[in-house]
């Protein structure tokens, strides 16, 4: 059976550098990703002063301690990672300097209200003109509080990180349960972290430095799941994240009849092992919008799989992709018809009527956009010589993609 290893995760290394950097000691970080997102997170916190190195295969990230970044000399550029900008926004919120956080490219256009909304109600002086970047954010003592019905993991990760330097406790109540792995590594370090009825409740205090491998990153590998599906091969991922909130699109390969296998080989602080994928026919699949934030990332590629299955499906619940790296409701859509497959978008659902066959009409429009670049990639195992617009926008989360595409399925 082929083996394939995914790029080290991208949420999970972003988070373990902004830990790394507010803690006492010097964190350890095995196997970080390297990316344009992570490479922009790397030279934020060099402008707070925070010294890294690499040794070998890990990272060193000198940390400062909660109270010793330093004011930056201009603005705070997070490229093109809104998960970057939302969670420093979290961090800056509370310190003794002002600081501002601006991007690039796609970034300028996403919405940032959500996370100043957030922020504020816990007594943040933060501003978002008309909703985009940058952040202008001034020194404020953050007073604590409650905040319900966050509905994202990565403003619920700004307020955690807020909370490090809060008066009283922020105490965060989700809309739905979204990946977690902020409040593993926060468990990780020491923070005072715990639950409080269905509130999240973190306290301030000091983080110490720990030693972290962050795992293969499940949406990375998901196109490789996909693609072997599409292109009737078995196919055996090692080292991959299995964190059960990242595992939606798992789940939904399951309901739709493939053929998958978990070995799950550790737990802390991430779940890690492996998954094994054989040949199978696929079935339509309805998706609840509450099973979604599992599988965030991975909707193109669900809706690629619908586009081969018997039947039917509906995909429910996925407004929010429209404001991703790009609107990837009308990505996954353009996706689907240049393949010759019959879908439409209505009030927040996608309904995928299956095809006996993909027939390429023209280059895939990728928009820009890693996830839906993957997804045309994985689309290229059932459509051999397929035309890819703009494919090096993989390198924001996974430089290497196109060679290990080729390489496990050589194509
Ligand atoms: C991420 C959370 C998700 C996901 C993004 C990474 C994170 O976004 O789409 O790629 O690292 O927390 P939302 O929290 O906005 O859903």
């Amino acid at each position: 059976m082929k083996t394939y290893c995914p790029p080290p995760d991208k949420s999970i290394t972003i988070r373990a550098l902004l830990l790394g950097a507010v803690a006492e000691g010097s964190s350890r970080i095995e196997n970080p990703l390297d990316s344009c997102d992570t490479r922009a997170a790397l030279s934020c916190l060099e402008a707070l002063g925070v010294r890294h190195c690499r040794d070998g295969s890990a990272l060193l990230i000198e940390g400062r301690g909660l109270k010793g970044l330093k004011k930056p000399s201009g603005p705070l550029d997070a490229g093109e990672s809104a998960a970057l900008a939302r969670m420093l926004a979290g961090l800056l919120a509370g310190q003794a300097f002002p600081s501002v956080i601006t991007g690039r490219g796609t970034l300028l256009a996403r919405p940032m209200k959500p996370t100043a909304d957030a922020l504020k109600k816990i007594g943040a002086r933060i501003e978002a003109k008309g909703g985009r970047l940058p952040f202008i954010i001034k020194p404020a003592k953050l007073k604590g509080g409650k905040v319900s019905g966050v509905a994202s993991a990565q403003v619920k990760s700004a307020l955690l990180l807020a909370g490090l330097y809060s008066g009283k406790p922020v105490e965060i109540k989700e809309k739905l349960p979204t990946r977690d792995h902020t409040e593993r590594l926060l468990a990780l370090t020491g923070a005072r972290l715990s639950r409080s009825g269905a509130f999240l409740k973190m306290g301030a205090g000091p983080l110490t430095a720990r030693p972290v491998t962050v795992p293969g990153d499940i949406s990375s590998a998901a196109p490789f799941l996909a693609a072997a599906l599409l292109a009737g091969e078995s196919l055996k991922v090692t080292g991959c994240g299995l964190n059960p909130l990242r595992l939606g699109f798992v789940r939904a390969l399951r309901s739709m009849g493939a053929k998958i296998e978990l070995k799950p080989l550790r737990d802390f602080p991430e779940p890690c092992g492996e998954i094994e994928i054989s040949p199978s026919a696929l079935k339509a699949i309805k998706v609840k919008p509450a099973e979604i934030p599992a599988m965030i990332d991975e909707v193109p590629l669900l809706a690629l799989l619908a586009g081969g299955a018997r039947g039917v499906s509906v995909i429910g619940g996925i407004e929010s992709l429209k404001s991703k790296e790009s609107d990837r409701v009308a990505g996954t859509l353009a996706l689907l018809a240049s393949l010759g497959v019959k879908a439409s978008y209505k009030k927040g659902a996608l309904a995928v009527t299956g095809a006996k066959k993909f027939t390429a009409a023209g280059p895939i429009r990728t928009f820009n956009d890693h996830r839906l670049a993957m997804a045309a990639g994985a689309a290229s195992a059932a459509c051999p010589g397929l035309k890819i617009d703009e494919p090096a926008c993989v390198d924001k989360s996974y430089p290497g993609f196109w060679d290990d595409l080729r390489a496990v399925f050589r194509r």
